[in-house]
């Protein structure tokens, strides 16, 4: 007798729970179909700027505005980058004069390898904080006992990753990028990321071997064309104020930030 109303409101409440089971199940597959969806679409967007196929020898079969990208210098090449030769044949003294370097200004340099840049650049903005991004632990390390060795103050050691260069908005006056971006993995985030971190009337110097001459002697994929570097500089909104071209085989391309 006393147990038949139990039973009716114990199945009510059973019901009632179930009810709302059904209705945290029904809100977590929406959730989780949003989620999808969102991921699904930024994953499409990405795939649509890189295109991937069978590449050459020097490339990593990735596309991206219809060049190849190439393989990242190991660190093992550091001896390359600091050979005795290289201030005759790239004239590193004229590319530091173009870049008219104020005792104050914090300059970015991107893909810094052994930091043969950096601290010729530290010497001249003393005042100010030299940025030295790679993503080599093994490049850190040769830079962080350079400025150990030298007591240098005004140069901060920054790990990036293949999609950024871990700085600040608005941190820097000048970004130096030599040699390196023919073989960022992630072109179009990496100038995304560097263009924020670049001041409204900040200049980027993009250092290119010529892809246009021939007679450079360095392999295909490690050179660039001014019309390629323009057209993928565009995409950013980063326009080419000039190409001052007084290096013997590179480009030096000055870019600034469009109106
Ligand atoms: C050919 S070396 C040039 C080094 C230096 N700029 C110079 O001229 O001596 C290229 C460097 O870029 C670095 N690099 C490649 N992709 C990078 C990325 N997405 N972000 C930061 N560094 C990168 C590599 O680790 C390597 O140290």
């Amino acid at each position: 007798m006393f147990l038949l109303p139990f039973t009716a409101i114990s199945n009510l409440n059973y019901g009632i729970r179930t009810k709302k089971f059904l209705k945290m199940i029904r809100k977590t597959i929406q959730l989780l179909t949003l989620f999808v969806l969102t991921s699904t679409v930024g994953l499409n967007a990405q795939e649509r700027r890189y295109t991937f196929k069978k590449g050459s020898y020097d490339g990593v079969g990735k596309w991206y505005m219809q060049r190849e990208i190439s393989h990242v210098m190991g660190y093992q090449g550091m001896s390359w980058l600091e050979r005795d030769e290289r201030e005759k044949e790239e004239n590193t003294s004229t590319l530091l004069a173009n870049m008219n370097i104020s005792k104050t200004d914090d300059i970015a340099d991107i893909g810094a390898g052994s930091g043969y840049h950096v601290f010729k650049m530290a010497d001249m903005a003393t005042a100010g904080t030299i940025y030295a991004v790679d993503i080599q632990d093994e490049m850190l390390a040769a830079m962080r006992d350079k400025k150990l060795a030298g007591k240098i103050t005004n140069v901060a050691l920054v790990k990036g990753s293949e999609k950024s260069i871990n700085l600040e908005p608005n941190s820097v006056d000048k970004v130096l990028i030599v040699d390196v971006y023919h073989e960022m993995n992630f072109p179009y985030e990496m100038m995304a990321s560097i263009k924020k971190a670049m001041r409204a009337d900040a200049k980027l110097y993009l250092i290119e071997y010529r892809g246009e001459d021939p007679n450079v002697p360095i392999k295909e994929l490690h050179k660039m064309t001014e019309a390629q570097a323009v057209t993928e500089m565009k995409a950013l909104g980063l326009e080419l104020e000039e190409n001052t071209d007084n290096l013997p085989w590179q480009h030096c391309m000055v870019f600034v930030k469009g109106g």
